[in-house]
């Protein structure tokens, strides 16, 4: 319908009309975090089976004070990506930083949070970005002089397929500068039953996370996609190491969204996340080849989850 037209994101139409088109029809996740979609995601940080959010947020708050040692306390902390920023305060009770600077891509969540923080760490400066964090920024002005630290936890390195993952990583090394550390969260891999019973919840919780994508679609592209039509389905990819997330049609089904027509056969498939999940030597090839060396790396005594400190080195051709 004309009216919802201008106010679609351009960018969301485009990825959903191509993406469904394609051979192996896929969606970029990002699209999954609308308002609901944020909140159905705190509520899967949550879920019992879901293991990564708790065992992080544990592993930091037991060594905050080991962590704030080698990171250097003072200077910027930046944030990607930083949701409702529940992590956040152990590592600023840590690292006492003079700044506090998390970027978002969902601006009323980023708000909401900022204040939050701001109103509990009176003696920190919180500036809110409301970016992109993959694409082209510069950090704000007012933290330029300062040493940075990037944070970017909860494995969502893992939600980029390695050749993207790397370019992210080379990314924030222009954003935070030669000399900067990043403290950023890995999960690790598992027996399958656990990364499964992480991403399929009896609770039907990322279930409805993943549909949704579709409710969205249907809203803002003004779409009519039967959404119980699309059962959610988590599956590992043992040559990828990675946990991938589906939705499969149950049934023959046809569609539109704006004036586009989809069909989908039962059993065919929309692609809608990956996540990667790396062992300690792949953790620290990613990093390196993203231009990050590690310097430090912290697991918990399951060895479930991993929090890797690299830094920003100079290039040099070194032996
Ligand atoms: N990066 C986390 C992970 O891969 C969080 C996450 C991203 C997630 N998308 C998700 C969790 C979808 C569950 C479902 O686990």
């Amino acid at each position: 319908m004309q009216k919802t037209v201008e106010r679609v994101d351009p960018a969301f139409r485009a990825d959903v009309l191509n993406g469904l088109a394609e051979p192996i029809p896929a969606i970029p996740a990002r699209w999954f975090y609308d308002r609901r979609g944020s909140e159905l995601f705190d509520d899967i940080t949550r879920l019992p089976s879901y293991y990564p959010t708790r065992t992080e947020t544990a592993l930091l708050q037991a060594r905050a004070s080991d962590i704030a040692d080698r990171v250097g306390r003072g200077g910027a902390l930046v944030e990607f990506g930083s949701g409702s920023s529940t992590k956040t305060p152990i590592v600023l009770d840590a690292l006492r930083p003079a700044a506090y600077v998390p970027i978002d891509i969902s601006g009323d969540y980023l708000r909401d949070s900022a204040a939050a923080l701001a109103a509990d760490f009176p003696q920190i400066d919180v500036i809110p970005v409301e970016a992109d964090f993959t694409k082209p920024m510069a950090l704000p002005d007012k933290v330029r002089g300062m040493g940075r630290v990037g944070f970017f936890p909860g494995s969502t390195i893992g939600n980029f397929v390695p050749r993207s993952a790397t370019d992210l990583l080379r990314h924030f090394r222009t954003v935070l500068g030669t000399g900067s550390k990043l403290l950023i969260g890995m999960d690790r891999v598992k027996p399958v039953d656990r990364l499964i019973a992480a991403y399929d919840d009896p609770e039907g919780v990322t279930a409805e996370f993943n549909r949704n994508l579709l409710r969205r679609i249907n809203r803002e592209l003004d779409g009519d996609i039967p959404v119980e039509a699309f059962d959610h389905e988590a599956r590992w990819n043992d040559m990828l190491g990675r946990i991938e997330m589906h939705l499969v049609a149950n049934r023959d089904v046809a569609f539109r969204v704006e004036e586009r027509r989809f069909r989908f056969a039962k059993g065919a498939s929309i692609h809608t996340e990956n996540s990667h999940k790396y062992g300690p030597r792949g953790a620290r090839l990613l990093l390196l080849a993203g231009g990050w060396t590690p310097l430090a790396e912290w697991t918990d005594a399951n060895e479930d989850f991993a929090l890797i400190l690299a830094e920003a080195q100079p290039d040099r051709f070194a032996p």
